[in-house]
């Protein structure tokens, strides 16, 4: 089915979320990687339509500014008193008249707390509408509980009549399984005017969008009510209960969909993975991973068991097990882990190995190259073919600036060498155990320098650290030893 391009999205976010105790209002709260509004926005962005307007209240500055940063061609209309639904849709009517849109054509009509939503539904929703040339169809669903929903209300011909909230039902209707999604597709034109229309005479006291069905209906217009296929999706989150429930729902199809293209998840229960993760064929995931932002995971690659990956990507191939690791870029054949820590800008080449106890940042590790136990690699540059002896660190911070370090192709590195930044060792250089590397080791040569003698080198913090905590320490110690001798 063809469906035209809708003239707006109108989505509500305007809502405090009582229910969900939170000082973040409930729009923001977030599964799988994306706030709910994100959610909601995503699959709203598949419709191409020509405008979306999210409509803001409490909480709006926030909510505002992540609008700002997931959904920046979004539109803003404020409620300043969450005073219902419907009211929350004539202000954000009125703020498109205000910037001289008139409505006509399809709006699609969505909330902000049903992350499950998938742009598919939308545009069967718009199909349906524009079919049967409804004045709105409402998107309903058949649930096992609906207890809080809005209740789809038919006659005895079987004709959609009008929605009742669950606080105004009578019993009879409150044992209707049929419930409104809180999705509905509506002609601009009279969504325009019937917005105008609506009463607060009602449980709430509020402004209700789901009267304009009734309305609507009294006028003269079809309306209709299309019953989705999979309830699941049309769940809206009023409470961390619910919220839960939506990021195990919304975890399972995500999971779905990787397995059927090819990768094996051997614990679908405890594995996480969020809405914009890339997962390759033949790929393996083990217990317990979970798999954050924009990472993406190679054809063939391992990972697990436990991991927590967040924008990272990992190379055909690859193996990462038990490691935690942020913004890394892993090579094709490497091998990560177990208990290593990949921090933003670590970066390793094909065939390399960062093993157990190993902390990696702002550092590549060359081709093949092998850090193996117990090390912490902090800006650096490592060549190809480089074995690193266990228990190294590279000190690259002097307490005031951070310094590189450069290791040259297949040099060797003895165990506990500490590599003091700025330095550099060179090509095929060799370093015995517990050298403290200073000075530059030429390519080729054996640098060595255990049982070198402790020296201080007094006040050396206060002349070359001027300023610091450090120095002021020093000063303050200083002082305090001289008025003592004195
Ligand atoms: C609403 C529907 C109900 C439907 C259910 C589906 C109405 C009157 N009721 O009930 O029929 O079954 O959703 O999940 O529409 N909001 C505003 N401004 C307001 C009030 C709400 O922007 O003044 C926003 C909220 O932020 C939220 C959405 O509208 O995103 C829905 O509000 P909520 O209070 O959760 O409505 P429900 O009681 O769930
Ligand atoms: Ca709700």
């Amino acid at each position: 089915m063809s469906v035209s391009r809708p003239a707006a999205v109108i989505v509500l976010a305007a809502g405090e979320g009582t229910r969900m105790k939170s000082k973040l209002p409930k729009v923001l709260h977030e599964i799988c990687g994306r706030s709910m509004l994100g959610h909601v926005l995503a699959a709203s962005a598949e419709l191409d339509p020509e405008r979306v307007v999210v409509v803001v209240g409490h909480g709006r500055d926030q909510v505002t500014q992540h609008l700002k940063d997931v959904a920046p061609g979004v539109g803003t209309a404020v409620q300043d008193r969450q005073n219902g639904t419907g009211h929350a849709v004539r202000m954000a009517v009125d703020a498109l008249r205000a910037e001289g849109v008139t409505l006509s054509g399809t709006v699609v009509l969505a909330y902000g707390d049903t992350p499950l939503l998938r742009g598919e539904t939308l545009s069967d929703l718009v199909a349906a509408h524009e079919s049967a040339g409804n004045a709105v169809t409402v998107l309903s669903a058949k649930v096992p509980d609906p207890a809080g929903y809005g209740r789809v209300v038919r006659d005895a011909g079987g004709a959609f009549t009008e929605i009742v909230e669950h606080a105004d039902a009578t019993e009879e209707q409150r044992a209707v399984d049929e419930i409104n999604s809180g999705m509905y597709a509506f002609d601009g034109a009279l969504l325009s005017d019937v917005v105008n229309r609506l009463s607060t005479d009602n449980a709430k006291g509020e402004e209700y969008i789901t009267d304009a069905v009734a309305i609507l209906r009294g006028d003269g217009h079809p309306v209709d009510a299309a019953v989705a296929r999979d309830w699941v999706e049309i769940q809206g989150v009023n409470d961390r209960v619910q919220l839960a429930e939506a990021r195990r729902l919304l975890n399972d199809r995500l999971l779905t969909r990787i397995m059927r293209a090819g990768a094996t998840v051997v614990d679908p229960a405890t594995t996480w993975i969020d809405a914009e993760v890339e997962v390759g064929r033949d790929a393996v995931i083990e217990p317990q991973v979970q798999l954050q932002g924009a990472t993406v995971v190679g054809e063939g690659a391992h990972v697990g068991p436990g991991a927590l990956l967040r924008d990272t990507r990992v190379g055909a191939e690859a193996a990462v097990s038990h490691t935690v690791a942020h913004e890394a870029i892993i090579g094709a054949e490497a091998t990560v882990g177990p208990y290593a820590y990949l921090r933003p800008g670590a970066t390793l080449d094909r065939g390399a190995k960062v093993g157990t106890y190993v902390e990696v940042k702002n550092a590549t590790v060359g081709e093949g190259s092998k850090v193996p136990h117990l090390t912490y690699v902090g800006d650096a540059d490592i060549g190809r073919g480089v074995n690193i002896g266990a228990s190294s660190v590279f000190v690259n911070y002097d307490g005031v600036n951070k310094h590189r370090t450069t290791i040259g192709d297949h040099a060797r590195t003895g165990s506990d060498n500490t590599f003091v930044a700025p330095v550099g060792v060179g090509d095929g250089a060799y370093t015995g155990a517990g050298t403290v590397v200073r000075e530059d080791v030429p390519p080729g040569a054996l640098a060595v320098s255990a049982g070198h003698q402790q020296r201080n080198i007094d006040g050396w913090v206060r002349r070359k650290r001027p300023g610091t905590p450090a120095a002021d320490a020093a000063q303050r110690a200083d002082e305090a030893g001289g008025a003592s001798e004195g």
